[in-house]
């Protein structure tokens, strides 16, 4: 089994499932390491917040492609020291520009060799302030790995080495920018104000200020940075002084870089928002094609991640959640997904705890989640009010679930319980 957990309820047996940093860049945890106090402790002290975990008996997917794990690390590291430095410099390394690009490079390599990489892992969360390097850190695989079906299938033309490199590199920069917004308005756990707001459309400009002392920052490097929150309508916004664009005169590869972006900030959990899971945010994306989003490049995103993947937790109408066991989607693209019924809320839906089913239709979810207290507050900030099946009853009782879930969903439910008693509620 696969889940994403509060780092303070990690314990033996579980196995860490990913790779994690310090805040200054250092591996902290190999993905495979057995979870002791110690090391729980240790992510603690570095303010991680939530980890991705496997039960003991559970091996590692095998990869479907081989990108090499060092200079993963290597690349994640160097532009976690790329945005950290600009924040406190208010200008960008040159050197560790230099470097990034140059792994970035070889990175791009390995994304282009070798079967198409699908994204299949839950997202987890170190910290919130670990959100912007983490976010370029994806947005930079996203953006490529779509540029290489969009170029396979005719739709991107002349994506030669120079315009892969100014796409990796213009997708790792693209929110650089967000270094000069103070972290009160990145991090704001309610709504942004008007006056926020206006701060916040600014990235795109102090992006593109940042890189102006660079002569060899490439066109399209500045384009993405500048242009990336410009829609094909019209609406959006891009730099505050100087021209806009829309519709097809937004170069394409700025457009890949706005889908993958819009893709992972919708799956990433922030201080006001739950992360989405990825057949949430395709859903919305594909709400935006045309809109939003070059509708071209749309279908595409679909074929670059598992919109169900293991160890996704979906909360269906009739009071019962359900975990993926076998990962999958529901368009041409993956097989169906398989899901295990883990508990069951209010009075019980048909399906008991342990019953296994294959998932075919999305309109019996309600919503989905990474972590059983994701799940629940957003079943309590989401759905309540509006699902007819919860209307009126006390919607947050565990009525039965299987052995290690009724842990997990009792603590979660005893933690926001706990905080609203606490303090006033930030969701
Ligand atoms: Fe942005």
């Amino acid at each position: 089994m696969r889940i994403v957990l509060p780092v303070n309820e990690l314990q033996a047996p579980w196995i860490i499932d990913e790779d994690i940093l310090s805040e200054h860049g250092a591996p902290l945890v190999l993905r495979g390491a057995a979870a002791t106090e110690a090391l729980k402790n240790a992510m603690l002290r570095h303010g991680i917040i939530s980890v991705r975990v496997r039960s003991a008996d559970e091996h590692a997917p095998a990869s479907k492609h081989a990108l090499p794990a060092g200079l993963i690390i290597k690349v994640r590291q160097n532009v976690q020291k790329l945005v950290l430095k600009t924040v406190r410099e208010r200008a960008i390394s040159s050197k560790l520009l230099a470097e990034v690009t140059e792994q970035t490079a070889l990175l791009i390599d390995a994304l282009f060799s070798g079967e198409t990489p699908v994204f299949s892992e839950l997202r987890s969360l170190s910290n919130y302030d670990a959100y912007t390097y983490e976010h370029s850190w994806s947005v930079m695989l996203f953006s490529v790995v779509l540029s290489r079906i969009a170029w396979e299938d005719g739709l991107v033309r002349n994506l030669d080495y120079t315009s892969r490199l100014n796409l990796g590199m213009g997708a790792v920069l693209h929110d650089i920018g967000k270094t000069l917004i103070p972290p009160s308005i990145l991090n704001k756990a309610g709504p942004l104000d008007e006056k926020e707001w206006e701060q916040m459309r600014l990235h795109p400009q102090h992006g593109f200020d940042l890189l102006r002392p660079y002569n060899l920052i490439m066109p399209m490097i500045r384009a993405i940075v500048a242009f990336h929150h410009l829609r094909p309508d019209g609406n959006g916004y891009g730099l505050a002084k100087g021209k806009t664009l829309e519709g097809d005169a937004i170069p394409q590869l700025v457009r890949i870089a706005s889908i993958a972006d819009a893709y992972d900030a919708m799956t990433s959990s922030r201080p006001y928002q739950k992360g989405r899971l990825p057949f949430e945010a395709l859903a919305i994306i594909v709400a935006g094609a045309g809109s939003q989003f070059d509708p071209g490049l749309v279908p595409l995103m679909e074929r670059i991640v598992v919109p169900f993947p293991e160890g996704s937790l979906l909360f269906l109408k009739d009071g019962t959640v359900a975990s993926v066991q076998l990962p999958g989607g529901l368009g041409e693209h993956h097989g169906r997904p398989e899901c295990v019924v883990v508990a069951s809320f209010a009075g019980g839906g048909q399906r008991k705890p342990g019953e296994t089913f294959i998932l075919r239709d999305q309109s019996v979810i309600a919503l989905g989640a990474a972590s059983p207290e994701d799940l629940l507050i957003r079943a309590l900030t989401e759905i309540f009010e509006k699902i007819a099946t919860f209307k009126g009853s006390m919607p947050l009782v565990l009525h039965s679930a299987l052995p290690v879930w009724r842990e997990l969903f009792q603590n979660a439910l005893d933690k926001i319980n706990n905080d609203r008693l606490c303090a006033p509620p930030v969701y």
